[in-house]
């Protein structure tokens, strides 16, 4: 039995209002704009503000991508919601987004935590669902305030994270658009490098180098075993979305696919990391831009902590 095609039916993100630049953050901590930008790429991030939160950016991300699929909430019966930034430690937040959207009761509703790489697990995930048969119209949301999470005296980490959100609409594929594949992998081993260790006010803690080293590996691998997997050569894919942690990681993993630095897709200089809401706010500026059109294959790759990295295909 063949299983149906699944389509991202429309996309959609917010990022809060609040803009803070390398030069607000020099004045905070010992740091420069120099430093950043030559290190990460980065040259400002947003923040949220006092009534946002992780709930709220997702909702408002996911009515934009429920107006561009032409889907209602009460079509919905599957929210799955990517972050390591939760409201509460229980409910999920997904449920707390199902009622700020009226998704009705019948909607499975759950969080999933695979770091900077949870929206592609949440695709993954709502795809086979959605495939079974078993749910119709899903919404994949990746969002975050990483800046509640960050070690704001930690000069290290605190300048690479930002606020936002993504989200998409994905239902029975409608043309020739649809989700091609997916990969998912994790590397537990070297879960010590980037995590949040109980405490009294639980922050970020990474070991940036090892990081780096990894995810380049990490997302090369993920990015030739999918095109192995589906005949394809890096020359057709019309562009790819890399989780936006560091300009340098991007560069890396251009040079090794053979391809220019503008077939990527990049806003990291504009919003810095924000880990799970990453792919899907640069897939929908992308998308919104022209940066993706129809018939375009779109290669989207990340990584994070966990371990966890992965990739997917994804026919516009
Ligand atoms: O979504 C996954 C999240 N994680 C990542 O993406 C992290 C991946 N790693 C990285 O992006 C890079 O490793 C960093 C941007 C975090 C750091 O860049 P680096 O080139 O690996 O620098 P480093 O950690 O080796 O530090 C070099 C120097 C150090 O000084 P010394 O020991 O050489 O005197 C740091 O203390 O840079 C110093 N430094 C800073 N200086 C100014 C570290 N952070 C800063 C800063 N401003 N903000």
């Amino acid at each position: 039995m063949s299983t149906p095609a699944i389509a991202i039916l429309g996309t959609g993100a917010h990022a809060p209002a609040k803009v803070l630049t390398n030069h607000e953050l020099a004045r905070l901590i010992d740091t420069t704009d120099e430093w950043i930008v030559t290190r990460t790429g980065i040259r400002e991030r947003r923040i949220a503000g006092k009534n946002e939160s992780t709930a709220t950016m997702a909702a408002a991300a996911a009515r934009a991508a429920l107006s561009d699929a032409g889907v209602t909430a009460d079509q919905i019966d599957l929210v799955i919601l990517a972050t390591l930034t939760p409201d509460l430690p229980m409910p999920a937040t997904a449920c707390l987004v199902q009622d700020l959207l009226g998704v009705p009761a019948r909607a499975a509703c759950f969080d999933l935590n695979a770091a900077c790489s949870g929206f592609i697990y949440g695709l993954d995930t709502a795809w086979a669902m959605l495939a079974s048969g078993r749910y119709h119209h899903a919404l994949v949301i990746g969002a975050e305030k990483m800046s509640s999470i960050v070690d704001w005296t930690d000069r290290s980490t605190c300048v690479l994270f930002g606020d936002g959100a993504g989200a998409a609409v994905l239902g029975p594929a409608r043309g020739t658009a649809q989700i091609l594949g997916t990969r998912l992998y994790a590397e537990g081993a070297h879960a010590h490098l980037l995590s949040i260790p109980r405490g009294p006010k639980p922050v970020i803690q990474m070991k940036g180098r090892e990081v780096f080293k990894n995810a380049v590996r990490q997302m090369e691998d993920a990015v030739r075993e999918i095109l192995e997997q589906h005949g394809l050569t890096a020359a057709q894919i019309s562009s790819v979305i890399p989780h936006q942690a560091n300009i340098r990681i991007i560069e890396s993993l251009a040079q090794y696919l053979g391809l220019p630095l503008e077939r990527f897709v990049i806003n990291l200089d504009r919003h810095g990391n924000t880990s799970a809401a990453s792919i899907p706010l640069a897939l929908d500026q992308a998308r919104r831009s022209g940066r993706v059109r129809a018939g375009d294959t779109t290669l989207l790759v990340a990584f994070g902590a966990g371990l966890t990295y992965g990739s997917a295909l994804v026919r516009w």
